[in-house]
């Protein structure tokens, strides 16, 4: 039945649909179908709810993106108390066989308890983020709280009903006309990493660990924030459930809770005895930091659920003599050992990487984490420095997870000794002592030294001869690493020094490679500029931006003596920005009716239709400007918007400030001299102008724009053209002479055809360059 016959059983169909890829996307990890396919539901069920919205309920998926935010959270009470766990102390986490110890010990309880000679368990692990008690009545999702002090939690249910794997409404059937299910909210380890990326770029808060940044996310009044944290729950427990237990077990209630579309942590298990206990717990111990999220220990539980109605039993007989506990006594937790530590920042140095990034690094007093001596830490960037205002001497927390570098997500401020200075910048690198930059609204600050700086040689040194740039065939990362470490290369300029002695010299080398490197090196010298300034590793200058950079300036002298200004022009009508440009273009291509022709009239009819946001005085300019209504209508959007326009192809703001800065570095005008007078050379401008001579490459000036499948890689294909003189260029334009178009090219052939742009094959061209006519 098609949608626009009954849109409430489409809605219907759609929800089931999404449910159950829901399920094997969240609760099996087995999806069914892509992604795209997934979406496409999704988008139909959205629209067909904004077309119908009394279809819309509360447990429809299109839910989840989060409502409206609160202003509080309200107080709930938990129909059950939500209990903890008594768990090892920190000493006995450290040490193995204490552990081991207070494991048997608990068994040896419950055997005496239950008694029996070999007791039943449920091993699981104990996740590290935010409890969580979910009320389903007559399967609906109708309430989901924090676990809060035990008995009063705040009610979270729009929040939680942002988390994907968390179902709406339960699947299946025979669920209990009420339950509270329990269980963990996470955040798993790459969501975490995810997040604080983008906090780091955007300045906002960095979460120190993903329990942190679970409850963070889920405690959101705006429940809208929460819906773009990547959190996931597992459900390990129950509150009250109406007409009494799901099963006999702890293991075959939780199985049930899986089959009703409940996500449960895939590592449960159960089993006999103590011995397969400290297993379990030596096992997941080893793959901890394997896991999608973190954990901070294991924990048993007695299986059956009459033992552990006996062990409460028990346990309400003693209470009578003794305090009660807040612990039932049929479980307990084991934590791993703990993978935090407080230590001292003894100093802060910078690090250059091969890229030039210059990074704080925090010296520590070495300390423990998680069984390994800590002793440094990456403090990743200043913004972060700043923010979280490290300085030497201060007390910190040591953080380390799994195999990853130590981090350090937070200073206590009220150990600082007095007197302790901000971490400042250094304005020169370390390393090379050339100017550090940092651009407003980057994290990383650079090192601007490039090919001078012994940080970034060898990096620079192989970017210098890869293939696109001088092609030094030969010239691998293992005879880099070897003519840096021997001194015998500082910067590219010495290559063309090398001498064949030096060259054989090398491990892995033989006369004869020897000889051929030599070759290379010495072919390189005839090269393009394009490829020059390619190979000169300015940063952020790729191979398209060398090649506009090269076809715009024509020589190295006036490339090297480039201001910002050569690279931008601020063009438009200023008070037009990118709101007011497109608005008034619009109307007037929208509504073509009778307009005012000119002058003052028609600036004066500007300022009335678009009273309040155009002033007389931008409606004067713009009159001045474009006098004429048509000649307003033609200039487009483009035109009349006050902004920076790129003067060379493709190079913006950010690139144009770094070509600017590396040419003004005194040490890379000096390698550049010392690689001119080691010979190397390009062909003129002059050269190139005026006719065609004989001996010029058959397709010099021309552009060629290269489209679909072809016969060869296109990178041959390009070297190819680029070896006759062609320009290659990645779009088409009124510019573009060629598209050369392979099988199944694609919207860059409809440009060609709209453009009228020749489009020839390979054929073509072989025949073009035999002689022959197109
Ligand atoms: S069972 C009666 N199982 O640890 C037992 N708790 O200290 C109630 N936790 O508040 C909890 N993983 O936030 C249980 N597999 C797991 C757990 C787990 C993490 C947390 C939970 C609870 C705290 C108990």
């Amino acid at each position: 039945m098609s949608s626009a016959e009954d849109p409430s059983a489409r809605v219907e169909a759609l929800r089931r649909l999404i449910d159950y890829h829901d399920d094997r996307y969240y609760v099996f990890d087995d999806p069914e179908i892509p992604d795209a396919e997934y979406d496409r539901l999704w988008w139909e069920l959205q629209a067909l709810e904004a077309a119908h919205p009394e279809l819309i309920t509360p447990d429809s998926p299109t839910q989840r993106v989060g409502g409206r935010p609160l202003e509080t959270f309200a107080t709930v009470e938990h129909r059950v108390p939500m209990l903890s766990l008594d768990k090892t102390k920190t000493e006995e986490a450290l040490d193995k066989a204490k552990t081991e110890d207070a494991m048997r010990e608990f068994d040896k309880r419950m055997r005496k308890d239950l008694s029996r000679e070999v007791v039943r368990y449920l091993a699981e692990p104990k996740l590290d983020g935010l409890a969580i008690n979910m009320t389903y009545e007559d399967g609906l999702l109708t309430l989901a709280a924090t676990r809060g002090d035990g008995r009063f939690g705040e009610d979270v249910t729009a929040q939680v009903r942002t988390i994907k794997s968390v179902p709406p409404r339960l699947r299946g059937q025979g669920w209990p006309r009420l339950m509270e299910v329990r269980g963990e909210v996470v955040l798993p380890k790459v969501g975490l990493e995810a997040i604080n990326e983008l906090a780091r770029i955007e300045g906002g808060k960095v979460f120190a660990n993903p329990r942190n940044a679970a409850a963070g996310s889920l405690r959101q009044l705006d429940p809208r924030i929460t819906a773009q944290r990547p959190l996931t729950i597992f459900c390990y427990g129950f509150g009250a459930i109406v007409g009494g237990p799901l099963a006999d077990t702890q293991s075959a209630s939780i199985e049930r809770l899986r089959g009703w579309g409940l996500p449960v942590s895939p590592e449960v298990k159960v089993l006999e005895g103590v011995d397969s206990c400290i297993d379990y717990f030596h096992d997941i111990g080893n793959r901890r930091a394997d896991l999608d999220y973190d954990i901070d220990g294991v924990v048993f539980k007695v299986d059956a659920l009459s033992d552990q109605a006996l062990c409460d039993q028990r346990q309400a007989e003693e209470a009578r003599f003794d305090s009660p506990s807040p612990f039932p006594r049929w479980a307990k937790a084991y934590k791993f050992p703990p993978e935090e530590a407080l230590t001292i920042i003894e100093a802060v140095s910078f690090d250059v990487g091969r890229s030039g990034a210059v990074t704080p690094v925090a010296h520590l007093k070495p300390v423990k984490v998680g069984g390994v001596t800590v002793s440094k830490a990456t403090l990743h960037n200043m913004d972060e420095v700043k923010r979280k205002d490290f300085r030497p001497g201060d007390t910190v927390f040591v953080r380390r997870a799994g195999d990853v570098i130590p981090q350090i997500p937070r200073v206590l401020i009220e150990r600082r000794p007095v007197g302790a200075l901000p971490v400042e910048l250094p304005t020169s690198c370390p390393v090379c002592g050339s100017e550090v930059s940092k651009s407003e609204g980057e994290a990383k600050a650079r090192c601007t030294g490039g090919l001078y700086c012994p940080a970034q040689r060898k990096r620079a040194i192989l970017h210098f001869a890869s293939r696109r740039a001088m092609d030094i065939d030969g010239l691998g990362e293992e005879i880099v690493d070897q003519l840096v470490d021997r001194g015998l290369v500082r910067d590219p300029a010495d290559l063309y020094t090398l001498r064949l002695e030096e060259l054989a010299d090398l491990n892995l080398m033989g006369d004869k490679s020897a000889q051929n490197l030599l070759s290379a090196i010495d072919r390189s010298r005839s090269t393009t500029l394009a490829r020059f300034v390619f190979a000169l590793g300015i940063p952020d200058v790729g191979e398209a931006s060398a090649q506009a950079l090269a076809d715009h300036f024509g020589d190295l002298e006036s490339l090297m003596a480039v201001t910002s200004k050569d690279f931008l022009l601020q063009r438009g009508i200023p008070g037009v920005g990118k709101e007011r440009a497109p608005r008034i273009i619009g109307f007037l291509t929208k509504y073509p009716r009778a307009e005012p022709a000119a002058g003052q009239e028609l600036a004066d009819w500007l300022a009335n239709q678009f009273r309040p946001r155009i002033s007389s005085k931008i409606a004067n300019a713009i009159a001045e400007r474009f006098p004429t209504v048509e000649a307003l209508r033609e200039a487009g959007t483009e035109d009349l918007r006050n902004h920076p326009h790129v003067q060379v192809a493709g190079i913006g703001e950010k690139v144009a400030n770094q070509i600017v800065r590396f040419f003004a570095q005194q040490h890379n005008r000096e390698v550049i001299q010392h690689l001119i007078a080691a010979g190397i050379q390009w062909p003129r401008p002059r050269d190139r102008a005026g006719a065609k001579s004989p001996l010029e490459p058959p397709l010099s000036d021309r552009t060629i724009v290269i489209t679909g499948t072809l016969s060869r890689p296109r990178d041959e294909i390009k070297d190819w053209l680029l070896s006759l003189g062609a320009r290659v260029s990645g779009s088409v334009s009124a510019k573009t002479d060629y598209v050369l178009a392979g099988n199944e090219a694609g919207s860059k052939l409809n440009m060609a055809k709209n453009l009228g742009v020749r489009v020839i094959s390979e054929e073509d061209l072989h025949r073009l360059l035999t002689g022959g006519k197109l």
